[in-house]
């Protein structure tokens, strides 16, 4: 983990609907400039996102130095493995050395749930919280980040988890409620019957929520009843962009480029 520095850092957050991007002060773990956001191109095609990235790095007058990049996919040294929630075409794509042939600056790639695990860990509800900690982010599908003692074990994929028969981020992720139109209360009960059975997989110490629809955790929170203490995440939308920039500034082995 990246030592607190006066220096700021750099985060863009690619997600479904908008690429966005800040800088951000590592002190403190949140934006310190204006935050550009710029639709996501259709098809979000990687050469038309980096042509968006370039724009977002631009407008925001990112600083010189190293930025870090989300990306809703499993990225393991750079490359994109898998798009659920993404254009088939970043499979197999370098996406650092994309990124830099555009930009002419290289970031370091991450998955977006891992990146607002790390934020989170450090900044938000999960900060100074030993032994296992899983941070799920509950929106266009379901991802999720992984920590012990802090450290990110990245790539884990556990939106992908089957349930009943049924892929968990198809039936309780956010886009699952409004496309089904779910009340609170029948939503919350997907996103339980998913807890437990993440519970009984790797028993958790905390289990932090965030995506969009953290910001409405009134609605739901109280609903659900499950083993480990649940919290909503402390960062909401930024921890993606503050945590790349976070993991850029100081990239652990194994999920930086
Ligand atoms: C992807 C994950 C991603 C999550 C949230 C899932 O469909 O497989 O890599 O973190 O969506 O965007």
């Amino acid at each position: 983990m990246a030592k607190g520095s006066g220096s700021p850092g750099f985060g863009v957050d690619i997600g479904g609907s908008g690429i966005k991007g800040a800088v951000v002060d590592l002190e403190r773990g949140a934006l310190a400039g204006e935050r550009v956001r710029i639709p996501t191109p259709q098809p979000a095609t990687p050469d038309a996102v980096c042509e968006v990235v370039a724009q977002v790095l631009d407008q925001a007058g990112a600083p010189d130095g190293p930025f870090g990049l989300t990306l809703p996919a499993v990225v393991v040294h750079g490359m994109v493995r898998t798009a659920a929630n993404i254009d088939d075409a970043w499979i197999g794509t370098d996406v650092v050395a994309l990124v830099e042939q555009r930009t002419g600056r290289r970031p370091v790639v991450v998955n977006d749930a891992d990146a607002a695990g790390v934020a989170e860990a450090r900044y938000g509800a999960a900060r100074e919280v030993a032994g296992t900690v899983l941070v799920l982010t509950l929106g266009t599908g379901i991802g999720s980040a992984l920590l012990y003692d802090g450290r990110l074990v990245p790539n884990a994929e556990l939106g992908h988890l089957e349930i009943d028969g049924a892929l968990a981020e198809h039936r309780a992720s956010d886009a699952a409620r409004e496309r089904e139109d779910l009340s609170w209360s029948d939503w919350a009960a997907r996103v339980q019957r998913y807890l437990q059975h993440v519970d009984r997989l790797l028993w958790p110490d905390l289990i932090v929520l965030g995506g969009g629809v953290s910001k409405k955790s009134d609605k739901w929170l109280h609903l659900l009843d499950v083993r480990p203490p649940v919290r909503p995440a402390g960062l909401r939308n930024d921890a993606g962009m503050v945590g790349a920039a976070l993991l850029a500034a100081s990239p652990p082995g194994g999920t930086a480029a």
